[in-house]
């Protein structure tokens, strides 16, 4: 289980997705995936809302994204980013795994950076299944991982890979 990080460490790992944010097209990133307009999507440790906001612009007025993360901090980054955005369909999660959300009600997960924070992961990815919608995807980058990615998600058997796409691994239920 990850632990919750200090204000000041949590304040410079913002500062560094700061930087990266600057690197990578985001927005890209999000579309790569077919996200739709009236589409549900959690992003699951939203850190300072990076993917959330172009979630969010993507599924629209019909559509809710729901920002998650452990951290009291992330979740004020991302209400600002929200706000500066003038996004209203963006619900705010403080969990380290429940996501409170129901059963099969999730089109789309984004756990993006998520795998070096857990390591073991497992009890997350169970309540990601338990929340995604059948043909429901989950959506898996990380900077520290690439190669493992397949097989740390499908060990317990609740994802198989759907596909790799440039940017990310697509996963589906099993
Ligand atoms: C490296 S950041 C990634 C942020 C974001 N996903 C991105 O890619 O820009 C990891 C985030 O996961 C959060 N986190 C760590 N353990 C968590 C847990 N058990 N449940 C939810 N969030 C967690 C941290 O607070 C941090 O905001």
């Amino acid at each position: 289980m990850s632990e919750l990080m200090s204000n000041s460490l949590f304040r410079f790992m913002s500062f560094l997705i700061s930087i990266r944010d600057i690197l990578v097209d985001l927005d890209k990133v999000v579309e790569e995936i077919g996200i739709k307009s009236g589409n549900v999507v959690l992003d699951y440790g939203c850190g300072p809302g990076s993917f959330s906001v172009p979630a969010a612009k993507i599924v629209g007025k019909s559509g809710k994204v729901y920002a998650l993360d452990i951290h009291p901090l992330a979740l004020k980054y991302t209400k600002k980013k929200a706000q500066k955005n003038e996004l209203t369909n963006i619900e705010f999660i403080l969990s380290d795994c429940d996501t409170g959300l129901n059963d099969e009600s999730v089109d789309i997960v984004l756990f993006y950076d998520m795998l070096k924070n857990l390591l073991t992961p497992q009890k997350q990815l169970k309540e990601l299944h338990r929340i995604l919608k059948p043909e429901g995807i989950l959506c898996v980058k990380d900077v520290r991982f690439k190669d493992e990615i397949p097989s740390m998600i499908t060990e317990n058997n609740f994802f198989k890979l759907k596909t790799k796409s440039k940017k990310q691994f697509l996963f589906v239920k099993k």
